[in-house]
């Protein structure tokens, strides 16, 4: 299990879901795809598109509920409500661009839209923050991506991974 025990924070961003109107199944998807990965998920929340709300949202989960890993589902798309990334570069200490630039590209080879994610990821102290676009398949596609590199960026972000080079995918050992 690729994430064992790693506390996951599920934060859905949507105005219609936050209101009732729209039945968030992004979040619960993020849920499912992680826990099956042996993650414990310590928080699940959907809010509206509201930055100040999201950067405090997410100040609390990586600073006060120490989540390991903060998932966002989306408000990454260009509608004008669309403020995910800013209050995650907001809020974030340091970049950790590789896992939007995998998602995107392994992404654009389902679908041109891709390119309308404007997703960013990075670290606030000991905690990765990545945004995920809102639809359950975008979901699915972007964290298939992601997992395989997931757990040793988080052993290394708490400081306990050993050597890189023990911990290789076998697939890149020629
Ligand atoms: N990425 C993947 N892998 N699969 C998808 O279906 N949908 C795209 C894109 N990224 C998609 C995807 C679409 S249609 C949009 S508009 C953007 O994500 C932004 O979505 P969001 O505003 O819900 O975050």
């Amino acid at each position: 299990m690729k994430l064992k025990d790693v506390k996951v924070a599920v934060l859905t961003i949507s105005d219609r879901g936050s209101r009732g109107e729209r039945e968030d199944t992004s979040g619960p998807e993020i849920k499912r795809i992680v826990e099956a990965e042996g993650a414990q998920v310590i928080s699940y929340q959907v809010i509206p598109d509201e930055q100040y709300l999201i950067e405090e949202r997410l100040v609390r989960l990586a600073d006060f509920k120490d989540a390991e890993l903060i998932l966002t589902t989306g408000g990454t798309g260009f509608s004008p409500r669309d403020v995910t990334p800013e209050a995650t570069l907001a809020v974030i200490e340091r970049h950790a661009s590789g896992f939007v630039e995998a998602i995107r590209h392994a992404s654009l080879k389902i679908t041109p839209h891709a390119m309308l994610s404007r997703a960013v990821s990075g670290i606030r102290g000991q905690t990765l923050i990545i945004n995920l676009p809102g639809s359950p398949k975008a979901v699915r596609e972007s964290l298939q991506v992601i997992l395989p590199a997931l757990p040793h960026g988080l052993q290394i972000l708490k400081g306990t991974a050993g050597e890189c080079a023990s911990h290789s995918h076998p697939s890149h050992l020629h």
